[in-house]
């Protein structure tokens, strides 16, 4: 089976690696961040929540995000397997994870944390399909997939860039060693290209 989470500080890449996972091994791609974005779009009681933190660069607490998984986890499409991507976040995320179901591989994009900012203030993301671009490979502002328009996110300033990277570390690296220490963990150097990236994770799930 596999049931794969992806590690990574934000801008590693997970977003990116995520979506040519899925398209390889069929597995749903469960991204928290995206289901938060889309409940802020919708304006559902979650989003109001969710919203306040997001725009400070802090986490969803832990209870409204662990309910959010438990119940996509349960959803048919992910009983052959499934891909968490920004999920856990936190040591109670991780542990409340191990109470909900067994993990095959604890994949981490690994990546100095001195390059992040250029790439989290250079994403655009197409507003159709979802498609992640960066500014430096890619001119304009039309998806080249679908041709929707690129927008840039709203947590995308320097400000709450910053706060998002000390968020990581405070509350998400020491999930590396929890991971480590379970034996599960594989780090994949994410400082390459993106296919170069993607073919160390395929080595590692192998088919
Ligand atoms: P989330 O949406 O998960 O954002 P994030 O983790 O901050 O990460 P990003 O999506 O910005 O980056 P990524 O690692 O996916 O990189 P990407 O592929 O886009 O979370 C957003 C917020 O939601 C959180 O701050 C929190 O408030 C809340 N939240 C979410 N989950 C939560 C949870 N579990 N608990 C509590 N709160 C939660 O790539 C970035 C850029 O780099 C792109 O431009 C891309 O084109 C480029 N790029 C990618 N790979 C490469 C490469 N190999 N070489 C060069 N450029 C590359
Ligand atoms: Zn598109």
């Amino acid at each position: 089976m596999k049931r794969i989470v992806l590690l990574g500080a934000p801008g590693a890449g997970k977003g990116t690696q995520a979506a040519k996972i899925s398209a390889e091994y069929k597995l749903p791609h469960i991204s928290t961040g995206d289901i938060f974005r889309k409940n802020i779009k919708e304006g559902t009681p979650i989003g109001l929540k969710a919203k306040g933190y997001i725009d400070k660069g802090a986490l969803v607490p832990d209870e409204v995000t662990i309910e959010i998984v438990r119940a996509r986890l349960r959803e048919t499409d992910c009983k052959n397997g499934w891909l968490l991507d920004g999920f856990p976040r936190t040591a109670a995320q991780a542990e409340a994870l191990s109470k909900i179901t067994a993990v095959d591989f604890v994949i981490d994009i690994d990546i100095a944390l001195s390059k992040l900012m250029a790439r989290l203030t250079g994403r655009r993301g197409c507003s159709a399909c979802g498609e992640i671009y960066h500014i430096s490979s890619h001119a304009g502002d039309a998806c080249a997939k679908c041709g929707g328009t690129l927008i840039q996110r709203a947590d995308a300033t320097e400000a709450t860039v910053s706060k998002r990277l000390e968020t990581y570390t405070a509350q998400t690296l020491p999930l590396i060693e929890y991971y480590r220490n379970a034996g599960l963990l594989r780090s994949v150097d994410g400082d390459r290209k993106v296919d170069e990236v993607f073919g160390a994770i395929v080595e590692v799930i192998g088919r």
